[in-house]
């Protein structure tokens, strides 16, 4: 199968002077499960940043699905990935879990039909957030917030996820739903690459565990 990530003698520096990266050759299948492992500061943020192009500027080729990324509109990109980000904040839309995932279903426009009030309650339920579904996200815990950004995948099977730390603040239950949904997602085959500190925590699903260390990468596993 043709990568949907290609990267080429890739480098990125932040100040021009250190490289995170140095010179990585890596290629991501649409398929496929990725662990993204390393140390406190070693990249692994900066790399989905790149991938979901948060950052610009780096040196070398990088593709998606064979194209020059740097062409690759914003809204084209999103329509084949979803990418949760390190700080729980950032994923947030709404003020309520119940909130946030209408909005992921219908994105502003409201639409009150059945079918999307049962997906609503089925998403939630699936998450355990269904008895604080109206509670407000700013009075809801750390974990509680995770598991509502973290739902929001169920809105979005279609894509390849790139997901940071999903397990940041994440209880041994909520770890089991993203197990299973992770599951469900590489039987439907489809992929994502997962930057974590913990990567034994995805074992039974990974593919392959890549460390980035002193800038460059190496295959673990797979
Ligand atoms: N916006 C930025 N400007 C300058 N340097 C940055 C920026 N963001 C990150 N860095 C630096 O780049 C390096 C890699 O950071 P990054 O956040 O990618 O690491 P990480 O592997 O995700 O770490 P963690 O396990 O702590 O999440 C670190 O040395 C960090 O200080
Ligand atoms: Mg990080």
């Amino acid at each position: 199968m043709k990568p949907l990530f290609s990267l080429n003698n890739f480098s990125f520096s932040y100040d021009g002077k250190a490289s995170i990266l140095d010179h990585i050759d890596l290629d991501l299948r649409r398929d496929e499960v990725v662990i993204l492992t390393g140390e406190n500061g070693s990249g692994k943020s900066t790399l989905c940043n790149i991938l979901s192009k948060n950052i610009t500027g780096f040196r070398g080729n990088v593709f998606f699905e064979e194209k020059d990324f740097s062409r690759i509109a914003p809204s084209y990109l999103f329509s084949k990935i979803v990418y949760i980000k390190e700080q729980t904040q950032q994923n947030l839309l709404g003020a309520t879990p119940y909130e946030d995932i209408a909005i992921w279903q219908h994105r502003f426009i409201h639409k009150y039909t059945k079918h999307l009030k049962e997906e609503r309650a089925f998403i939630l339920k699936k998450f355990e957030l269904d008895t604080i579904a109206d509670k407000p996200l700013w009075e809801c815990s750390a974990g509680q917030q995770k598991r509502t950004v973290l739902a929001s995948l169920l809105l979005q099977s279609h894509k390849f996820w790139i997901l940071d730390e999903p397990l940041y603040s994440i209880d041994e239950d909520g770890r089991k739903i993203l197990l299973s949904l992770l599951v469900q997602h590489k039987t439907h085959g489809k992929g994502a690459v997962i930057a974590t500190n913990n990567p034994n925590a995805f074992s039974i699903i990974a593919d392959r565990i890549i460390e980035i260390s002193k800038s460059k990468i190496t295959i673990l596993f797979g």
